[in-house]
């Protein structure tokens, strides 16, 4: 296995290469941004990572790595649209940039193109990885629609909040893992390890992505901060900060999250000083912890070397303590 640096690198060479067609230009050139604005490319190296793992050579599977990436920023275009963001990577949201309906529609054909990569497989392994691919695009769906669901919900529990993000987000991370591994023809028992790895990485994933959301830097994150509190999300931060507050604040984080001021700034302050008071911020810092160290332990159920092991947990761990 190499260093991660490494998958990153052969990554992000692969998608500088990346062909795509001109014409017409309103449907491929969001898709060309999109894609050019980067990221972190975090679901396409544990693609390769995962083969590696499995002794494959990680090369074989850079067109399943490819639709995922794909994928991913297909859903992040409609995401977008959806929170009604203006900020990606620290550049325009592509519904801001074009409008609604281009993010709609280039969102669209990178869906079907992310299909297309498994077209490089042979039948036995493309129909292996098409059939996770759709259940799991089909689940990260539904996770986006209970994401929305519960923004005008204030009934939301912890349970049910951990079933959305596992859906929206730790599933695409799980699938894009096992991947690596159906690629590298492993056991099933290996391929499903190394799912459960990714999924629960995936949720301290995003526990992470909502603290970065409210407490992220402005001048680095690359998003609007505040945009969660903005739009009601039902995060961790909000439902700890809901079951620690006294009677008062949890009053007054009511009466925030029914409002639409047309300045933010003050909801957002208001919010982020009563998940800090209450707790809520650092019980989320301790799930993150809870999450990535569960993800450790499906490590060490599996029969791989120790020195791969290092490194996934590095990349865990690295995970872990980011700040975009
Ligand atoms: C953002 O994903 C959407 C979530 C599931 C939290 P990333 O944080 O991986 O976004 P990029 O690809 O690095 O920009
Ligand atoms: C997004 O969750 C999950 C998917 C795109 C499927 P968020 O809405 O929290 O992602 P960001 O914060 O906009 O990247
Ligand atoms: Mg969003
Ligand atoms: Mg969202
Ligand atoms: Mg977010």
């Amino acid at each position: 296995m190499r260093a991660v640096s490494q998958y990153q690198d052969i990554i992000s060479n692969h998608f500088e290469a990346l062909a795509l067609k001109n014409e017409p230009k309103n449907l491929y050139e969001p898709i060309r941004y999109i894609l050019s604005l980067g990221g972190k490319r975090l679901r396409p190296v544990l693609t390769l990572m995962a083969a590696e793992v499995f002794e494959a050579d990680c090369r074989l599977a850079l067109p399943a790595a490819t639709a995922v990436e794909v994928f991913h920023n297909f859903s992040l275009i409609h995401d977008d649209i959806m929170d009604d963001a203006p900020l990606r990577r620290g550049k325009e949201t592509v519904h801001e940039k074009w409008d609604v309906n281009t993010g709609i529609l280039s969102g669209d054909a990178m869906l079907i193109l992310a299909y297309r990569y498994f077209e490089s497989y042979e039948p036995e392994t493309f129909q292996k990885l098409a059939r996770l691919f759709s259940k799991t695009a089909l689940e990260v769906c539904e996770g986006q629609q209970y994401d929305v669901d519960f923004e005008t919900r204030d009934d939301v529990t912890i349970p049910e909040y951990l079933k959305m993000i596992e859906f929206k987000t730790a599933v695409l991370v799980g699938a894009a893992m096992k991947m690596g591994a159906i690629v590298a023809e492993t056991s099933e028992e290996n391929a499903s390890a190394i799912y459960d790895f990714g999924l629960n990485l995936g949720i301290a994933f995003q526990l992470q992505d909502d603290f970065l959301d409210a407490f992220g830097n402005p001048e680095t994150f690359g998003k609007q901060v505040g945009g969660d509190i903005i739009e009601n999300k039902k995060t961790y931060l909000y439902l700890k900060a809901m079951e620690f507050a006294q009677p008062e604040e949890k009053e007054q984080l009511l009466h925030l999250f029914s409002i639409q001021p047309h300045d933010n700034t003050d909801k957002i302050n208001s919010v982020k000083r009563i998940f800090t008071q209450t707790g809520a911020a650092e019980a989320t810092q301790s799930a993150i912890q809870e999450y990535t160290l569960k993800a450790f332990q499906t490590l060490d159920t599996m029969n791989i070397s120790e020195a791969k092991k290092i490194i996934l947990r590095a990349f865990g761990d690295k995970l872990m303590s980011r700040n975009v």
